[in-house]
């Protein structure tokens, strides 16, 4: 007999590392990165910022906004002429195939995390004018990870403000704790793989949709709704057929998920520099419903917002296509995929857990 309590998926709560880099209070509602409680550091970091924070070996962000325009060039010098051929595929697994076609490495450095991180962005900003039927452009190695990525996807130059948006974005996406994506870059950097190996596993991981894939489908819920009223029936409707609606629940939190506020904040902030999100208030109105209707069919369980609720939207005000949130979730977390691959590298052993066997064994 399997005892269900033991084996809910055979890994839950169970501790595969010792890590310094972040961790997620589901009961309160706090997640915290290298002792900074996310919101303050989402408000107040660049993605270098952030990068010189959580990488190894004290590089200071000015060096690694050097580090990032570099690399961001080169990668888009050596695959220029190879990313129009992946354009057909979802933007992920373009991603996925792109970023497996680096050169490998296993050092630990912020050069070698840069130069892959980097090239995640360029990758993803170049799908992005792909699919809009635009020519590639290169790179501009003078501005910053954020700056750039935006001016690539929208071909114009950003405001600060929507700079600030993405810088915050990006901050507040890049670690999470154990979640499924890290683990498996820590798997494959505890096996000794390179760094290249690791992200493009962690990437496969990302695209599913009980992970970094829901975003997209949320616009897509706001999108369908498109005025409050219709909320009640759409969600009824979602639920009666047994879908489940994205961007809701989540397997730590008891709560609200804390970067669906930072988000909320940051389309405010966007708001006040003149900027309109035009989904906010749908999406406030849309997630009341939700909840009530969750709290309604799943008395025994919370299941509020999660960070894709608002990620949608705040992407969305940042004039991001929707078909590109889970590859820009990417382009943030490989900040924290490469800090647990070098904490891994540093101080981890080969992860192998175990499985219980439930099936039958020989005769005699
Ligand atoms: N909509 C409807 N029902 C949901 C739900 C959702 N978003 N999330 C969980 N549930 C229900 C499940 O159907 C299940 O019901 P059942 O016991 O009657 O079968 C119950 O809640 C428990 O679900 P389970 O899959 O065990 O929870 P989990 O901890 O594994 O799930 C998520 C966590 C995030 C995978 C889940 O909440 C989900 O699928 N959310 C939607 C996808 C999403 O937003 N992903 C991004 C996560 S950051």
């Amino acid at each position: 007999m399997v005892e269900s309590a033991v084996i809910s998926n055979g890994l839950d709560g169970i501790v595969v590392a010792e890590t310094d880099i972040s961790e997620v209070d589901g009961q309160r509602g706090q997640l915290i990165i290298k002792g900074r409680d996310v919101e303050d550091l989402g408000f107040a970091s660049t993605f270098e910022q952030t990068c010189a924070l959580l990488w190894p070996g004290g590089a200071t962000a000015e060096e690694l906004q050097k580090q990032f325009g570099q690399a961001r060039v080169e990668a888009f010098e050596a695959h220029k002429d190879i990313l129009p051929l992946l354009n057909r595929e979802h933007p992920m697994d373009a991603l996925r195939t792109a970023t497996s076609l680096l050169v490998s490495g296993t050092q630990s450095d912020s050069q070698e995390f840069a130069r892959i991180t980097a090239a995640v962005g360029v990758f993803t900003a170049s799908f992005s004018r792909l699919t809009q039927g635009k020519k590639l452009i290169a790179p501009d190695p003078t501005l910053t990870h954020s700056a750039d990525y935006l001016r690539l996807i929208r071909d114009e130059t950003p405001t600060a403000a929507e700079i600030a948006g993405m810088d915050t974005y990006l901050t507040t996406v890049s670690d999470h704790g154990m979640n499924a994506s890290t683990f498996t870059a820590r798997v494959v950097a505890s096996t000794e793989s390179d760094n290249v190996s690791c992200i493009v596993a962690a990437i496969g991981a990302l695209k599913g949709p009980l992970h970094g894939g829901a975003p997209g489908p949320v616009l897509e819920m706001l999108s369908e709704i498109g005025s409050p009223e219709n909320a009640e029936k759409w969600v009824n409707d979602e639920l009666n057929s047994g879908k489940r609606i994205m961007g809701m629940g989540h397997r730590i939190y008891k709560v609200r998920d804390p970067r669906a506020a930072v988000f909320e904040k940051a389309i405010s902030h966007l708001e006040k520099a003149g900027l309109k999100a035009s989904r906010l208030e749908l999406a406030r109105a849309v997630e009341r419903t939700c909840e009530r209707i969750l709290a309604e069919r799943h008395p025994e369980r919370p299941l509020k917002a999660n960070v894709e609720f608002y990620t949608a939207v705040l992407l969305d005000a940042l004039k991001v296509p929707g078909d590109l949130f889970s590859a820009t979730f990417a382009v943030g977390r490989a900040a924290g995929w490469f800090a647990h691959v070098a904490e891994q590298r540093a101080k981890g052993r080969l992860i192998r857990p175990g499985s219980k066997y439930t099936g039958s064994y020989p005769k005699n």
